[in-house]
């Protein structure tokens, strides 16, 4: 089974972590890391508490704190094995550290891995708007090789729920490391 590392911080938009984790966990071995801010907002945003959470994991799915920098996954021998690192949603608070080398937490610690063993690392970032800081920092991971994406979706493909909004995003997400997927319908002129 391929493996992949997800992992989900403390910005608005666990539902889009939540959503790849059950999508992935159908065809790949999951690394999965949730920061602090990450328990937090799942909280408050979908009522979902971390034991819960924790206790309904898949079974294809090891779970790592943000503390633990001693998991197998902070290794490069680890991370060149996997597919890649997503982080959704990436906060700004991450997306600097990640920006700036600053491998505080184990979320840090493996985006710098993928970087430096030039493995896919894919951002999507959620907040607006954004800062010049956010906005150079954004840039200097683009120059390191890792992929950036603001989470907005789409409306050309006319998203009639919330639910159609969020699998755009996530299939964006998906394609990029070129896993199939229907999450949404691809642009083709002839449909519109
Ligand atoms: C309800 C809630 C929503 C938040 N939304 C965002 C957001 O959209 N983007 C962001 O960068 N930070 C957001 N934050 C702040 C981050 O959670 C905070 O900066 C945290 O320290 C990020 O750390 P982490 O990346 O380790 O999770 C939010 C915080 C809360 C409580």
């Amino acid at each position: 089974m391929k493996k992949i590392v997800l992992c989900i911080t403390g910005a608005s938009g666990t539902v889009y972590g939540l959503k790849l984790l059950n999508v992935l966990s159908k065809n790949y071995y999951i690394y999965l890391v949730v920061s602090e801010g990450g328990f937090k907002v799942m909280e408050k945003e979908l009522s979902i508490e971390k034991e819960q959470f924790l206790n309904n994991l898949p079974e294809n799915c090891s779970f790592y704190s943000q503390n633990e920098i001693d998991a197998p996954i902070s290794s490069g021998t680890r991370i060149v094995e996997t597919e890649g690192v997503i982080v959704a949603p990436c906060s700004t608070g991450t997306l600097g550290a990640v920006a700036n080398g600053i491998s505080s937490n184990l979320i840090h610690r493996v985006c710098d891995v993928a970087l430096k063993e030039r493995k896919k690392l894919f951002l999507l970032v959620r907040e607006m708007p954004l800062s010049l800081i956010h906005i150079k920092n954004m840039e200097k991971v683009a120059q390191a090789g890792g992929t950036i994406a603001v989470a907005s979706p789409g409306f050309y493909t006319r998203p009639k729920t919330v639910e159609d909004m969020i699998n755009f995003v996530v299939g964006k997400v998906l394609d990029s490391f070129g896993i199939e997927h229907s999450l949404y319908k691809r642009w083709r002129n002839e449909d519109f």
